[in-house]
């Protein structure tokens, strides 16, 4: 197949097909996803917790996502490639979230890079380096300490009309595509129904062009209680747990390995060693 690209994003939206979008961080999930034909690939921040065991996204840095991030491009050749702006590497000057950005591209083989926030300017900035921007607005992450924790935004009459605002700018900006995060689900679908560029959900409810879930939720590889809004497709800490007990057990009893899982000496070298 071919790749997706930012136009097929938009094909989707128009056409009324649902856009599908995971997090990964390594290759073996790179490699599944894309085999899976899920859209959009996020290299998100969020494996700060999800795969390095941190308590926010706040520490990581651009040379560790860069990391993970040209893991996950050498294992998927078809879906569209995004590597999230860590906190920091956009907050300084423009000039320098456009050098951190190119990095993402030019390094780890990203389509586009995403950042938080409403930064239509760096949004326009960017897009005229030929970088392609997908914005996120609503829960940002990143500004926990500012929200006072992870909480539903846009929940009253002037924080929805702002949102609206801020994804109408980030379009007019040029971005390519739109996360949403935690809101009303019928803040969402007004957002939606705005934009011409897609809106991609998490927790966003059923009214975005797509949805996003962070892998290690999807499939339960996680060891805090979920949010509402995770939907668990598999239950991997279950089956890694069932196995990892298994293999144990058969260690124990020396039922692992089995002879046919053993390598054998030539049967003249096994006569020559037996004398
Ligand atoms: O880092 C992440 O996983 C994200 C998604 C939840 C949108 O930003
Ligand atoms: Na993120």
């Amino acid at each position: 197949g071919t790749r997706i690209t930012a136009q097929t994003l938009l094909e989707k939206k128009r056409a009324h097909e649902p856009i599908t979008a995971v997090t990964a961080a390594d290759y073996p999930t790179a490699r599944l996803l894309d085999e899976a034909e899920i859209d959009l690939i996020l290299v998100g921040d969020s494996l700060a917790m999800a795969t390095l065991g941190h308590e926010n996204t706040l520490s990581i840095t651009m040379d560790e996502m860069l990391h993970h991030a040209r893991a996950v491009s050498r294992g998927a050749p078809h879906s569209f490639l995004v590597g999230d702006m860590p906190y920091g590497s956009y907050h300084v000057s423009e000039e320098e979230a456009v050098r951190n950005a190119l990095r993402f591209i030019r390094e780890a083989g990203m389509a586009a890079v995403k950042l938080e926030g409403a930064h239509p300017s760096l949004v326009a900035r960017l897009a005229a380096a030929e970088i392609q921007v997908v914005g996120h607005l609503g829960l940002t992450p990143q500004a926990v300490h500012r929200m006072g924790g992870y909480k539903v935004q846009g929940r009253t009459l002037d924080a929805a009309e702002a949102l609206l605002e801020d994804a109408l700018a980030l379009e007019h900006a040029g971005a390519v595509a739109l996360v949403l995060e935690g809101i009303p689900r019928e803040l969402a679908e007004r957002i939606t129904r705005h934009l011409e560029i897609p809106t991609i959900g998490i927790g966003a409810g059923p009214g975005c062009d797509g949805q996003i879930l962070v892998f290690h939720d999807l499939f339960h590889l996680t060891f805090a209680p979920s949010a509402k809004f995770v939907r668990r497709f598999g239950d991997a800490a279950s089956l890694f747990r069932d196995g990892l007990a298994d293999f144990k057990h058969e260690v124990a009893t020396r039922t692992f390995p089995a002879d046919s899982e053993s390598y054998h000496l030539p049967v003249a070298v096994a006569q020559a060693m037996a004398q």
